[in-house]
């Protein structure tokens, strides 16, 4: 079960129940303008793990592609407020994110009631016991409904909110997990509860870092079914090239620099040949920060 290829979906978005629709507006949802993003090197000095990275993303769903340690979840996280631009702007709906508030794991702002510009976006994490909070499943979700309304200055009673717990969790075939430990959950049922959970918020942008790397193949497909109902954007970061191509877009990440973004299936294929045949000026860029020769590599899809 892939997704539909669907076209481009400038626009962002508005929510609606658990589904969100385009509003009028048509800038880039996501944006990066000449990002960078340092480490600390426990030797002293710093390192860049993203370099100079513009790009936009529009599509309805976008793969980010990359080996191990190329920097998709540092960039993920610059979207959610998990990592901060040290050089460059980050936008989200056209705002710029140094000047939202900061978030904890679970997304909730830091000022209560903020309309800062992470409040619809919602992260699965790879690890997502990161994210479990709670002691129970239902009291974790119950937290996402309690924190969704909050900012949106809505209100369920504790009988409402329990329905709806249950509804999602039926939803997803998890309903016998409703109130079991949340440290007891198997690695794909921690995924699949985090990413209940995180919906439960109503994100109008969903940010998904390997969201199938935990799953067998039945919660594989059922989690990339239920992904093709989402109205949402999606963005996710993954080694499953199936799924990758399936998306509208994609990008590939190199050694912390945009190496290519484009048609999803194209992009895969290039990723392909340049797994095996060695990645654009691959070994040409060892260097530390503000390392003037540090030369932008590769091919732009556009
Ligand atoms: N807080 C940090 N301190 C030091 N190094 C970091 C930190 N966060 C990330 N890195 C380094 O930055 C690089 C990019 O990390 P990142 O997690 O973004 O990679 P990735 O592309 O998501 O990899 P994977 O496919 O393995 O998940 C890695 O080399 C990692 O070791
Ligand atoms: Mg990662």
């Amino acid at each position: 079960m892939f997704f539909r290829r669907s076209t481009r979906q400038p626009a962002p978005q508005q929510v609606q129940g658990e589904q969100a629709v385009s509003a009028s507006t048509s800038m880039p949802a996501l944006e990066l303008e000449s990002v960078s993003v340092f480490t600390e090197l426990p030797e002293g000095g710093h390192r860049r793990i993203l370099k100079d990275v513009s790009l936009q993303f529009t599509a309805k769903r976008t793969a980010v592609l990359g080996l191990n340690g190329s920097g998709k979840s540092t960039l993920l996280g610059l979207f959610n407020g998990l990592t901060h631009p040290d050089e460059g702007i980050v936008r989200v709906n056209g705002v710029d994110t140094l000047e939202a508030p900061s978030r904890d794991s679970k997304g909730a702002s830091s000022r209560a009631g903020s309309q800062g510009a992470f409040e619809g976006v919602g992260m699965l994490f790879a690890q997502p016991e990161a994210q479990l909070i709670m002691p129970t499943v239902a009291e974790d979700i119950d937290l996402s409904l309690r924190r969704a309304a909050a900012v949106e200055g809505s209100a369920l009673s504790g009988e409402q909110r329990r329905e709806r717990i249950r509804e999602l969790l039926r939803e997803r075939g998890l309903e016998h997990l409703e109130n079991q430990s949340v440290f007891t959950l198997s690695g794909g049922e921690k995924q699949l509860v985090a990413l209940t959970s995180v919906l439960a918020a109503r994100p109008q942008i969903l940010l998904l870092d390997e969201p199938t790397t935990l799953l067998d193949l039945r919660n594989r497909a059922r989690l990339l079914k239920h992904l093709e109902s989402l109205d949402q954007m999606l963005v996710l970061s993954t080694h499953d090239l199936d799924l990758a191509a399936s998306c509208d877009e994609a990008v590939i990440i190199h050694d912390g620099r945009l190496l290519a973004q484009g048609d999803a299936a194209q992009l895969v294929q290039q990723y392909r040949t340049w797994c095996a045949e060695g990645f654009p000026n691959e070994g040409a860029d060892i260097e530390d920060a503000g390392d003037s020769t540090d030369t932008a590599g590769g091919v732009h899809g556009r």
